[in-house]
């Protein structure tokens, strides 16, 4: 299904300058329930004769510009080298003394006590805070003010959301939940992407599931597994914010490998000591102000290597239990 089968009101919703194209070959669109396929049709011949168009150049033409939208999309995107935070108030009021400079390629991780503000921290990443949530923070894009318009674009997605509840509850299997994803997205030659994010995520994941495995029958560790591949693989997104994802069942090291891979910022909120060593650096959070930040010593990552092996150790025994096996052979 390509987007001439997508109602034109959810292509407007995507990408707002698209309705420029309408009017730069001067077609209104008088209801935007309808797809482009069925549009065009709507359109009599004489008015199309008069303006000198066929229903196929419209539809090519059409296709053409919002690839030509998300090559400038990605673009833009790809230029984010680094975000700052810098400082607001804790919620006692006080001053929160820091300006910290992340660049593309760095992991960092959040830890504090529950009820801190690890979550209100990346919450103002995402909403690129100008000092108008409660923290007063300011977060700066490649050292300047964001512009508007990339602030509040629902084009231009800066930043990468993976959350913790996928409950699955649309009955779709893998591969058509992926394209859906991929054709919202109007990534082009969607059928290999799809693909590549099925495999990935079966590397992440312990147990093996395929294209045609159904959304709902997917477990948790495989459901994340998917969901991190997606983001991964899928989205343009430089910045990427995870909020404590319950990390079960799958490969963390791979997990994040794929995730930066990309030179993507990444800052991920934790209670888990695997996760939070893998960070370059840590943000110690205290009343909801970043009081230390830590930068990953040698031995800490020696201790990573040493809890990785435990963890490979669980994950395999996670997949003797389920086989059958006995856990001492
Ligand atoms: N600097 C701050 N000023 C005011 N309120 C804050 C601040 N930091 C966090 N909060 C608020 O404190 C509450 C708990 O923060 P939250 O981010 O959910 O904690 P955590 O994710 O660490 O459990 C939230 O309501 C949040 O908006
Ligand atoms: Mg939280």
């Amino acid at each position: 299904m390509g987007v001439e089968n997508v109602k034109l009101r959810e292509v407007f919703e995507k990408q707002p300058v698209a309705r420029d194209f309408f009017d730069s070959i001067g077609i209104e669109i008088k209801d935007e329930n309808l797809t482009l396929m069925e549009y065009v049709e709507t359109i009599d011949e004489e008015k199309l004769e008069d303006l000198g168009l066929s229903k196929d150049f419209i539809l090519e033409n059409f296709k053409e510009f919002l690839n030509n939208l998300s090559d400038i999309e990605s673009n833009e995107l790809q230029k984010v080298k680094s975000i700052t935070i810098i400082g607001g108030y804790n919620k006692l009021g006080e001053k929160e003394d820091v300006e910290i400079e992340i660049k593309a390629g760095e992991i960092i991780s959040i830890v504090g006590p529950t009820g801190s503000g690890k979550s209100r921290l990346l919450a103002d990443i995402e909403w690129m805070a100008q000092g108008d949530t409660p923290t007063k923070r300011k977060i700066l894009l490649n050292g300047e003010v964001p512009e508007k318009d990339l602030r509040f674009s629902s084009e231009f997605k800066l930043v990468a959301q993976l959350s913790q509840n996928m409950n699955f509850v649309i009955d779709l299997g893998v591969r058509e939940f992926l394209l859906l994803h991929a054709e919202s997205r109007y990534i082009q030659n969607k059928e290999e992407v799809v693909e590549k994010v099925i495999e990935k995520a079966n590397e992440l994941a312990g147990e093996s599931f395929t294209g045609d495995t159904p959304l709902t029958s997917l477990s948790g560790g495989q459901s994340r597994a998917l969901m991190i591949a997606d983001t991964a693989i899928l989205s343009k997104s430089p910045i990427i914010l995870i909020d404590e994802i319950e990390n079960a069942g799958i490969d963390r090291k791979r997990a994040l490998n794929l995730l930066v891979e990309e030179q993507k910022i990444v800052l991920m909120a934790t209670h888990d000591p695997i996760l939070a060593l893998m960070g370059d650096k840590r943000l110690v959070i205290s009343h909801g102000g970043i009081v230390k930040i830590i930068e990953t010593s040698k031995k800490e990552k020696q201790l990573l290597e040493q809890l990785e092996e435990l963890d490979r150790k669980l994950l395999s025994y996670r997949n003797k239990l389920r086989f059958g096996e006995r856990l001492t052979d």
